[in-house]
């Protein structure tokens, strides 16, 4: 009996010991220790024995029961822990090697370029509007009063919306005046930054520029007023306190009078020339930028959006940006801008 048992446990520890999986182990068990098991036999054969016999052999039969079992638990640990070291092993990676670092990206020049423009507007108390880009031909020309025959509105200047008659896209931020003022009482102090479209395309012009257009209206607003205002932004823009402004007469249909208003260039300081007397070829010697087209308001787009133009007066200003921040940033060709190449973008 006792041999018996012993033969039953060495049969079980080499299975167990060709046991790869925890699945051949559990085989193994049911083999052994299951209700039809190995070791039940042996135990319902105790019964045959005397007395004193079944104590000593059913004593040893529980030792090595306990025995395999604790082999068998081991056996599963084995089976697991090289399960866990196959996983190590093909999954194993070096935390230590340095990442590879995400290119992050940031705003392009020219927004962060309006952003500041912002935010020297707002020191003055000037509150941010937006307008659409596909405009209606009401906004962006009849309430301006600018007149149908006007050459503006023209196929060749204005991109026409194809399938949606009377909209274009908007030839100038102006027309967000209007939506201003339909919406707003004065007084009114207000800045609106944003893209603008024409059909003109070459070294200087892209069919897509930026402009901001700038709007003060209540009962006392002179032209005094647009001067200090734009003189004091230009200063702040360009970082430089002694850019001057003037007014040359201008024409635009949405003022009057209408002015275009230059400042001194920020490059020569007004001179024409650089300190080493090199001709200045910003402003081709001659001192002064052209920087906006301004005026008063006129009395017909007041009274379009139902203020009294005996009552109120106010200015406006039209704002090429692109221009500008070539000026500040001494970059010399438009198209940089546009063309997302990351070796220019990345410089500022
Ligand atoms: N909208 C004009 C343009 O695009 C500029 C302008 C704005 C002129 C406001 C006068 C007043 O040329």
């Amino acid at each position: 009996m006792e041999s018996q048992i012993q033969k039953l446990k060495s049969g079980m520890l080499a299975d167990l010991k060709v046991a790869t999986s925890e699945v051949e182990i559990k085989e193994v068990e049911v083999k052994y220790f299951g209700r039809q098991g190995l070791f039940g036999d042996i135990m319902k054969s105790l019964k045959d024995l005397s007395a004193e016999e079944k104590q000593t052999v059913g004593k040893a039969a529980n030792m090595t029961k306990k025995e395999l079992e604790g082999a068998t638990g081991k056996r599963y640990a084995e089976v697991e822990h090289e399960k866990l070291s196959a996983i190590a092993e093909e999954e194993w990676m070096d935390v230590t090697v340095p990442g590879k670092k995400p290119s992050v990206g940031h705003r392009h020049l020219i927004s962060k370029f309006i952003d500041d423009i912002e935010q020297v507007f707002a020191k003055m108390g000037f509150e941010m509007a937006e307008g659409p880009e596909i405009e209606k031909e009401y906004y962006n020309f009849d309430q301006l009063n600018i007149p149908e025959t006007h050459p503006a509105r023209d196929m060749h200047d204005t991109f026409w919306v194809k399938n949606l008659e009377k909209y274009v896209l908007r030839t100038h931020t102006s027309p967000v005046q209007i939506h201003y003022m339909e919406d707003h009482k004065p007084p009114i102090r207000v800045i609106a930054p944003g893209k603008t479209f024409r059909k003109d395309s070459d070294a200087t012009h892209s069919p897509m520029f930026h402009q901001l257009e700038g709007l003060m209206v209540d009962t006392d607003i002179s032209m005094a007023n647009l001067k200090a205002v734009l003189t004091q932004a230009l200063q702040q823009i360009f970082e430089d306190d002694s850019i001057k402004t003037r007014f040359r007469v201008s024409y635009f249909p949405f003022v009057e009078p209408g002015m275009e208003i230059d400042c001194t260039c920020p490059i020569c300081k007004g001179n024409g020339k650089l300190g080493d007397g090199v001709p200045c070829r910003l402003c081709k010697q001659c001192g002064w930028l052209e920087i906006a087209g301004a005026g008063m308001v006129h009395p017909k787009v007041l009274k379009n959006v139902g203020l009294d133009p005996e009552k109120y007066t106010g200015f406006a200003f039209g704002m090429g940006l692109d221009r500008m921040i070539m000026i500040k940033y001494r970059i010399n060709h438009l198209r940089l801008f546009f063309e997302n190449d990351l070796r220019f973008i990345q410089q500022f």
